[in-house]
């Protein structure tokens, strides 16, 4: 089979990640008889020096012609100056739109070689720190009208239907089925008129899930629980900004924000998929970014818009093999231990994969 992928490098360590990914595609490929076909286009920071605007319409067209779409990361201090509506992070918010992406799926869990790298003590942990953060994408006060007014006071409208969470919350109750059958919602409905229709919604699909159990947390009591006992939780269900939080916190978890990947998915096949890390405009081109949460990515479009399941597998096993064998990169080290490179990272993992 013949997939299209629209590819995003980038700012950063945007484009030095995904053509290590890419060339674990290509592997993986290889192997399987599968031939992905490319379509390179511009967004962010990248884009803004190339065409001056951060997300040009070609690169949604293009996006929309292709199977998926593969994004590096982007922004950087060069475009920090601009105006909210012009920067660079403008791009992502646009294509989350432009192409349907509300539902944005974060796993984390802790790889057993890395339980090391994680700041929490290893008996908090346990063996059981293994969830999805399943954050709406397109709504929220991410989406609602935001201006000054005459008084020069600042307003972000934070806004949800109940048609946006019904949505995002069967798709935390389908992934909650495949895996250990328990949602997490989490919301601020003490104080927030949003969280109330938020928690009324998710309440009501939940009879529709009678096998998947249901709990509602606080956001702020959920932030101190991952902290305090991350086993407890499955999948997590919540809206975009607390959404955006609560993946960096349970990230650091697994050791490195550098191994997390996501998808972003719609009703269709296509999805978006990227690390939930940044562009780390500090560490790019010195080759020691981290290549696994792209990569990792990869193994979720695999999965989840070509269905190639077990090709999927192979990379997440070949991920771990060289993590075993004590591949480490720059972030998953202290000082003075030894480190291996990005596309060093990349070789040692299609090595793995080719055994
Ligand atoms: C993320 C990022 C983005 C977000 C930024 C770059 C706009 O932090 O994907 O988590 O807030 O959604
Ligand atoms: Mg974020």
């Amino acid at each position: 089979m013949e997939y299209k992928i629209a590819v995003i490098k980038g700012d950063g360590i945007g484009p030095e990640i995904v053509r290590e990914a890419i060339r674990v595609l290509n592997a993986i490929g290889k192997k399987f008889g599968h031939k992905f076909v490319y379509k390179e286009v511009l967004a962010g920071g990248a884009a803004i020096d190339a065409v001056e605007e951060c997300l040009p319409q070609e690169t949604i067209q293009t996006c929309l012609e292709c199977d998926s779409v593969l994004l590096g990361a982007v922004g950087g201090p060069k475009w920090d100056n601009l105006p909210v509506s012009k920067r660079p992070e403008k791009a992502l918010l646009g294509l989350r739109k432009a192409l349907g992406l509300f539902a944005n799926i974060r796993p984390a869990k802790i790889y057993a070689p890395l339980a090391k790298a994680s700041p929490i003590k290893p008996e908090v942990i346990g063996n059981e720190f293994d969830l999805v953060v399943v954050r709406e994408l397109t709504g929220d006060v991410y989406f609602g009208k935001k201006y000054r007014d005459a008084l020069g006071i600042a307003h972000d409208d934070m806004n949800y239907s109940d048609e946006e969470v019904e949505r995002i919350a069967k798709k935390a109750y389908e992934i909650a089925r495949l895996r250990n059958g328990h949602v997490t919602s989490v919301d601020k409905a003490n104080v927030l008129e949003t969280s109330r229709l938020w928690r009324e919604t998710v309440q009501k699909v939940s009879t529709e899930y009678a096998d998947v159990m249901t709990d509602h947390m606080y956001v702020d009591n959920a932030a101190m629980q991952l902290i305090r006992n991350p086993g407890q939780f499955d999948v997590i269900l919540t809206g975009n900004l607390f959404g955006d939080i609560l993946s960096d916190e349970a990230s650091m978890i697994t050791g490195s924000i550098g191994m997390l990947p996501s998808a972003s998915l719609g009703e269709s096949e296509r999805g978006m998929y990227e690390p939930i890390h940044g562009s780390a405009p500090d560490i790019a081109g010195q080759g020691i970014a981290n290549p696994i949460a792209t990569i990792l990515s990869c193994a979720m479009m695999l999965r989840y818009s070509f269905g190639l399941e077990q090709e999927a597998d192979e990379i997440e096993t070949a991920v771990n093999r060289a993590l075993e064998k004590g591949y480490r990169t720059k972030d998953l080290v202290s000082e003075r231990e030894m480190f291996i490179s990005t596309t060093e990272m990349a070789d040692k993992i299609i090595e793995e994969m080719l055994e």
